[in-house]
């Protein structure tokens, strides 16, 4: 049975997730890329759905987030779009079409949201990209930041290891948190930082935070659809909390069909016209 009465069914929107925040509701958000998926965790009560560039990782197959093009995160996002029926769906903006110029960040945006129907994008970075989170949000796009770890400057970083550890470092994600906040994003994504300083920002910032292995204190938390369902094996972060092992559960029954078929035994007289 689905999470919500039909009467529940309100649509998720950015005033809904301040004031979530604002009487202390935490926030759940995961990621979808198609529509079968989408459609059971929008019925299971999600509250966001990311059409993350993670779609490149789990979906194409690649190593990093940066080869996805934005026709491709259209595709997903309007398959996503047409299973939800309550879910704030956000969309990342991919690597290569914001970072131009803030015009760029805004033709890409408006190509999300006018060819996918979703309902926001997310964009990585702080003051280097404010120019082209005003812009966007100047043409009515609700904009969520990232700060921390951010997947598509990994070849700047090296390593997917922790992020804000030091003090210069940490300083300047809280100045760019509140810089977010103070241009008008709805909420940010919070990616693998130390539990204090995800503490200490939302409590700063008015706007949401949502976490991924940034501690229990960010308002709300996001994991990838398929680590959190067990689909994925060998990606085992700290973070990483496994709801289920989906791995195992469809190899048995994929198991089971081919024995089946092999053995002569699917179908049987009941499944034949
Ligand atoms: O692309 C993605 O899935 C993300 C989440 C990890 C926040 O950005």
């Amino acid at each position: 049975m689905s999470a919500h009465k039909k009467s529940d069914l309100k649509k998720v929107t950015t005033h809904q997730l301040q004031e979530m925040k604002n009487r202390g509701e935490k926030i759940a958000m995961l990621t979808a890329y198609d529509f079968s998926m989408a459609r059971i965790i929008d019925g299971a009560g999600v509250d966001i759905i990311l059409v993350g560039d993670s779609a490149s990782n789990v979906m194409a197959g690649n190593e990093t987030t940066l080869p996805i093009t934005l026709d491709q995160m259209i595709y997903h996002a309007s398959s996503v779009v047409k299973a939800v029926k309550r879910a704030l769906v956000v969309v990342d903006i991919p690597f290569g079409y914001y970072q131009g110029s803030s015009g760029e960040a805004l033709r890409s945006s408006i190509r999300i949201m006018k060819e996918s129907g979703a309902h926001a994008v997310k964009l990585e970075g702080g003051s280097e990209v404010k120019d082209s989170v005003l812009r966007i949000l100047s043409a009515g796009v609700p904009v969520m930041g990232h700060l921390g770890l951010t997947p598509q400057s990994i070849y700047k970083f090296g390593t997917y290891t922790v992020r804000a550890k030091e003090k210069e470092e940490a300083k300047k994600l809280i100045e760019d948190a509140l810089l977010l906040q103070e241009c008008g994003c709805f909420g940010i994504v919070l990616e693998k930082i130390p539990a204090e300083l995800a503490k200490k920002v939302s409590s700063q910032l008015r706007i949401p935070t949502i976490g991924i292995g940034a501690g229990p204190d960010a308002d709300g938390q996001v994991l990838v659809m398929q680590d959190m369902l067990g689909i994925t094996k060998d990606f085992k972060p700290r973070f990483l909390r496994r709801y289920a092992d989906l791995h195992s559960v469809i190899t048995g029954a994929v198991n089971k069909y081919v024995s089946d078929v092999k053995g002569n035994e699917f179908p049987s007289q009941d499944e034949k016209y």
